[in-house]
């Protein structure tokens, strides 16, 4: 694993690997150990839009691990101000160990890896999320026991969140089911790797604008929210076309007994769930919150520390 930026790059035994790993460090915290892999190594940080968790778990995780992380908002450094990707990741691979960004293009971050010489981490484009669905994944399988055989469905926008979970169930062999309304369902590139991944673990990959075909036999509820960043101004629009999708206990009553609520969080109570799911018993949310430090910590480790 060179980068961590697009799920389709990852096999499905290096994503087995990344969450055994991220178990084990999960515990050996809990249990106060705590190793130095990465002293010494510098993790910049390029923010392009909002955050509160990826910015403070890659900077807490990077702490625990004996480095340090540079926060760098992307209108302070001069990307801002326009230098281009190409001769930011010439310059910052000459002073930092790797970089992980949060911007709008997918292209900015596969141009940093093409024109750096360190490890780029993917904290989230347009295109989708991939920290977000390992943290997703070890969290299904700490409450679960397994992932195989179980089965996701995301109701909503089909988004960049959804567009990585697509890829992430189907290379652990889960069913997914993405239910979107018409126009606004995940990226063509992302079904079609996500349905050869499915085809070769023997899993099935659903997308449909029917919520409860989606919902039906769910060991999983997953929603985002309906306006994304940078999608302000459709924010009416966008309430008004999504609403028949939000997670409430109607919704959570179509899915299998036991089903659990996950959700990536910032959430709007009201819009894509209600607070009666986030807020009861079937919601999982802030373990999911912070197996992102866990299963980042993974992450950094097999890019910066390969055996
Ligand atoms: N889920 C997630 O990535 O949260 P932040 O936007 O707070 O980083
Ligand atoms: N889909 C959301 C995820 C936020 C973590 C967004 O892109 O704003």
């Amino acid at each position: 694993m060179k980068h961590f930026i697009d799920l389709k790059d990852i096999t499905a035994a290096e994503m087995m690997d990344l969450l055994d790993l991220a178990d084990q460090l999960k515990a050996d915290l809990k249990a106060g150990r705590r190793y130095d892999l990465l002293r010494g190594k510098t993790l910049g940080m390029i923010f392009a839009k909002s955050s509160t968790r990826t910015r403070i778990s890659f900077e807490v995780g990077m702490a625990q691990l004996g480095g340090q992380a540079l926060y760098l908002n992307a209108q302070d450094i001069q990307l801002g101000r326009g230098e281009s990707v190409a001769d930011t990741a010439r310059v910052l691979s000459r002073f930092l160990d790797a970089i992980m960004i949060r911007t709008y293009a997918h292209q900015d971050v596969l141009d940093l890896a093409a024109y750096g010489t360190i490890p780029i981490i993917n904290g989230l484009t347009d295109l989708m999320h991939p920290c977000q669905a390992l943290a997703d994944l070890m969290t299904i399988r700490e409450h679960k026991g397994t992932l195989k055989g179980l089965k996701l469905a995301y109701l909503g926008d089909g988004n960049n969140v959804a567009n990585a979970l697509l890829q992430a169930c189907a290379r652990v062999g889960m069913d997914v089911a993405v239910a979107a309304p018409e126009g606004y369902t995940c990226d063509p590139a992302c079904i079609a790797d996500a349905r050869e991944q499915a085809a070769l673990q023997g899993s099935q990959v659903i997308l449909t604008e029917d919520p409860a075909e989606a919902a039906s036999q769910a060991d999983v509820l997953y929603t985002d929210t309906w306006v994304s960043m940078g999608q302000e101004g459709e924010k009416a629009e966008r309430v008004a076309r999504f609403s028949a999708y939000q997670v409430n206990e109607a919704m959570m009553a179509m899915a299998r007994p036991g089903a659990i609520f996950l959700h990536c969080l910032p959430a709007y109570r009201g819009l894509e769930v209600t607070s009666a799911v986030i807020d009861g018993p079937a919601s999982v949310i802030f373990d999911e919150a912070e197996n992102r430090l866990h299963a980042q910590k993974a992450i950094l480790i097999r890019l910066l520390n390969p055996q």
